[in-house]
């Protein structure tokens, strides 16, 4: 997190103790107003059309299981979507006899765009797919598909939770009709924060799963009226002090301009993939003709837990990537797991020389 963010977030939990939490939410309104403000600007599109969701997967859940499928409807998706997702179209397709179809990548291991074309037909429901996936430096190209999705009337479905923060996101542009994002990774805000977009036309249509009294009201013993606005895919109860940080990381992620963001982190990764790529033993395993800041590699002389931990003991920073997130597409790909290295902005061109340095000597040793 940016010091301006944590400030504001320790700031608002120092408010909570003095004041209590009622008091507080109360005080501080137009803060708390200013994350669906924030997420508007983010997205281009109306602050009425977010809502506020403890993460990204229960934002995309809230969405999800909104839509109402029969049986032989069809879910179209990636190859390279995120496994939580997949987890809950199966169950989805065990309930309601509901088909998922894995569209196929094209050479480039990013979703075939002429193959989605040709899956179109009355039987398909939902076009539902992860724009960067969790293994992988891959960006889907997002704007081909909704341009397909909306040709088509079909309802476009986007898992941009490592989309937002990183790259320019206008929904209008990329044709979505529904988009979830997370808090905690390329917008810096804090853990257990992340937000939903839902088209205008699309929210009276979609009933979410779960209802309280924020998402809808109790007229009388028999009668509920739901939100007409992206809300009632809420909870009456949140982390007001992350909403409000959020806020504050978003306009913080405006503030330097997505453009520059993206452009410096893609010159980070495309350096660093090119390191890698002369090292012996090393592969570079990031799909797609479009690669942002995450990269992932393998290597022939040490696996990828051991390469993270052996890092750590340097102080320098990475996940691994199994295939717990990523099912479908490492067993398509035989990977079992990858290091994945995640730039910033923050980061610097020194930082990866010495990366790459310590990464030489790592793989040179057997053991630590
Ligand atoms: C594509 C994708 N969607 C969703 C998530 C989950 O995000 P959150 O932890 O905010 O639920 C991840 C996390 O890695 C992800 O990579």
């Amino acid at each position: 997190m940016p010091k301006p963010v944590s400030q504001v977030l320790h700031a608002y939990l120092y408010k909570e103790e003095r004041f209590g939490g009622y008091e507080t939410a109360f005080l501080e309104n137009e803060e708390i107003e200013n994350f669906y403000v924030a997420a508007a600007k983010l997205l281009n599109c109306d602050s009425d059309e977010i809502a506020y969701v403890e993460n990204a997967t229960r934002a995309w859940d809230m969405a999800f299981y909104s839509f109402e499928f029969q049986a032989g409807d069809r879910i179209l998706t990636t190859i390279s979507e995120y496994s939580s997702n997949i987890i809950a179209y199966n169950q989805q397709a065990n309930r309601y006899g509901v088909e998922v179809i894995f569209v196929p990548n094209d050479e480039y291991g990013q979703i075939d765009v002429s193959a989605l074309e040709n899956l179109i037909d009355e039987r398909v429901k939902l076009i539902s797919i992860s724009h960067i996936p969790t293994g992988g430096g891959l960006v889907n190209p997002a704007r081909e598909v909704g341009r397909i999705a909306k040709a088509a009337d079909i309802p476009f479905l986007l898992d941009s939770c490592q989309g937002v923060g990183q790259i320019p996101l206008d929904v209008n542009q990329i044709g979505c009709d529904i988009l979830c994002g997370t808090g905690r990774k390329y917008l810096r805000g804090p853990r257990g924060t992340g937000l939903l977009y839902v088209r205008r036309e699309m929210i009276e249509k979609l009933e979410p799963p779960m209802l309280d009294l924020h998402a809808a009201t109790l007229l009388s013993p028999s009668r509920i009226q739901i939100r007409s606005d992206a809300r009632r895919f809420e909870n009456w109860e949140q982390y007001f002090a992350g909403k409000v940080a959020l806020g504050t990381a978003i306009d913080y992620a405006c503030s330097w301009g997505l453009e520059a963001i993206q452009a410096r982190i893609y010159n980070l990764a495309s350096c660093l993939r090119e390191k890698l790529g002369s090292i012996e033993g090393v592969t570079v395993t990031d799909e797609g003709v479009e690669k942002c800041g995450i990269v992932t590699f393998k290597a022939d002389q040490r696996n990828p837990f051991e390469i993270k931990n052996a890092l750590a003991k340097q102080k320098i920073n990475v996940s691994t990537s199994s295939s717990a997130g990523s099912l479908v597409s490492f067993q398509h790909r035989g990977l079992k797991a990858v290091v994945r290295a995640s730039l910033h902005y923050f980061n610097t061109h020194d930082e990866i020389d010495y990366f790459v340095t310590i990464l030489e000597k790592i793989l040179r040793k057997k053991t630590d």
